[in-house]
């Protein structure tokens, strides 16, 4: 087991009612002025964002607000949050939505309380670290990107077409406060996309070169076997609360850390998706469903038997003489069954983005490298022809 540091300081709280809470938690953290931060419209259509203005003014807590963040969070939005943070003197951002929402509070946050530096200048790496931070408190409505427990903001700069991670502990919410009933009236579309990304965010910490850590392991595999189970029932009945529940549960917990602690990461299907997001504009689930099978086929050979007990302990496949290879290569095909299972694509002909020439794979693959000049992934390090090849075996309909 390698080093770690686990580092969770979000305060949940979680079920029915725990918007209610969003003064008081406001207010704990001594929020006197706040900047509200919310998607295209699904939260004022549900009434909840009235539910949360009303919180706030029972604590005596003012707020100005900053709608319209998309689904692939523009940069240009999140600096004119920043301009509006600053001028309104706030002391608290809170997101009311999901990992684009969230991912734009978390910039504002930065970009306020270091308002001298240009915020991409954080995200090319020209400046390190923000000197602070504002804190974040989150509302959730979808349980996916796991971004309110999470250390990483993802934003898209519209300009270059880069959508790019950045981050560290000093971005993690404050609080999250988490109700699976407000889940219910999302799009079935952005539900599938969401159960997806919260088995990505395991499977990335899945497959490393590290061996060993059992504990890590079998967390890791209960939550694999919650989420297929839990995210099947909530996708043909968005409206069963326990099954949203887990999911929204399984979401929070699978990006935090505690599902690879004592090894590294892989993430290198995420490298794969954020290029296909930054340049089509996918939904980012479905980028992850649309290139993991291939990715999967491509590197399993690196370490088949790690395939082999991932497909025993996830989706029970019972070990026969056929051995490792075989049981690998039936738990890299009921993944994708399962995708199909909540009608994911699994190939880029099914995204809308469709089949691309092979120069556009290239461009893609470029970007993801930094110009050829880095290898991604732990796994199985991949240049940029292996990402190629990946999209290539991906690209069909
Ligand atoms: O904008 P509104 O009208 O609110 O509609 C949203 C949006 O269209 C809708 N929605 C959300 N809650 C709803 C709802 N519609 C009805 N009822 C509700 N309760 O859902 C759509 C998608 O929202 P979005 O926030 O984009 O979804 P998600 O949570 O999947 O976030 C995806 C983004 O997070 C990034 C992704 O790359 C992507 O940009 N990620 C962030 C991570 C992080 N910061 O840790 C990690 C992830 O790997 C991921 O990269
Ligand atoms: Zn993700």
């Amino acid at each position: 087991m390698q080093n770690f540091t686990y580092y969770t300081p979000t305060e949940i709280i979680f079920g029915r009612g725990a918007v209610k809470e969003a003064g008081r938690l406001a207010a704990k953290w001594n929020a006197k002025r706040i900047l509200i931060v919310y998607g295209g419209g699904s939260a004022v259509r549900s009434g909840l964002l009235a539910v949360i203005e009303e919180e706030l003014e029972a604590e005596g807590i003012a707020w100005e607000t900053l709608p319209g963040v998309q689904p692939n969070p523009r940069l240009a939005l999140a600096r004119e949050g920043v301009k509006k943070a600053v001028a309104f003197g706030a002391d608290l951002i809170l997101a009311v939505g999901g990992g684009s929402v969230i991912d734009t509070a978390k910039a504002v946050a930065i970009g306020a309380a270091n308002p001298d530096t240009d915020l991409w200048d954080f995200w090319t790496g020209k400046v390190e670290k923000p000197e602070q931070v504002l804190p974040v408190g989150v509302v959730l409505t979808i349980a996916a990107a796991g971004s309110e427990t999470s250390d990483s903001v993802v934003l898209t700069n519209e300009e270059t077409g880069t959508k790019k991670g950045y981050g560290g502990d000093f971005v993690r919410p404050k609080f999250a406060l988490i109700n699976p009933e407000l889940a219910a009236t999302l799009p079935r579309y952005q539900l599938a996309c969401g159960v997806v990304d919260i088995l990505m965010h395991t499977l990335e910490r899945y497959f490393t070169p590290v061996d060993g850590n059992r504990l890590t392991d079998e967390i890791a595999e209960g939550l694999m076997r919650t989420i297929i189970c839990e995210g099947k029932k909530a996708y043909d009945n968005p409206s069963d609360y326990d099954a949203m529940s887990e999911v929204m549960w399984c979401g929070s917990l699978s990006h935090n850390g505690l599902t690879g602690l004592g090894r590294g990461k892989d993430f290198s299907c995420h490298k794969l998706g954020h290029k296909i997001g930054g340049m089509f504009d996918e939904s980012h689930g479905a980028t992850l469903s649309a290139v993991w099978g291939s990715w999967a086929r491509y590197v399993y050979h690196q370490d088949a038997a790690r395939f082999a007990r991932y497909g025993r302990k996830v989706w029970g496949i019972v070990s026969d003489d056929s051995g490792d290879e075989a049981a690998a290569l039936e738990a890299i095909r009921r993944t994708e069954e399962f995708f199909c299972s909540l009608d994911m694509p699994v190939c880029l002909g099914q995204l809308g983005m469709g089949v691309q020439p092979e120069e556009v794979l290239w461009k893609m693959a470029k970007h993801a490298t930094n110009g050829g000049t880095v290898k991604l992934g732990s796994f199985c390090p991949m240049d940029a022809a292996d990402m190629v090849a990946i999209y290539k075996s991906a690209n069909h309909s």
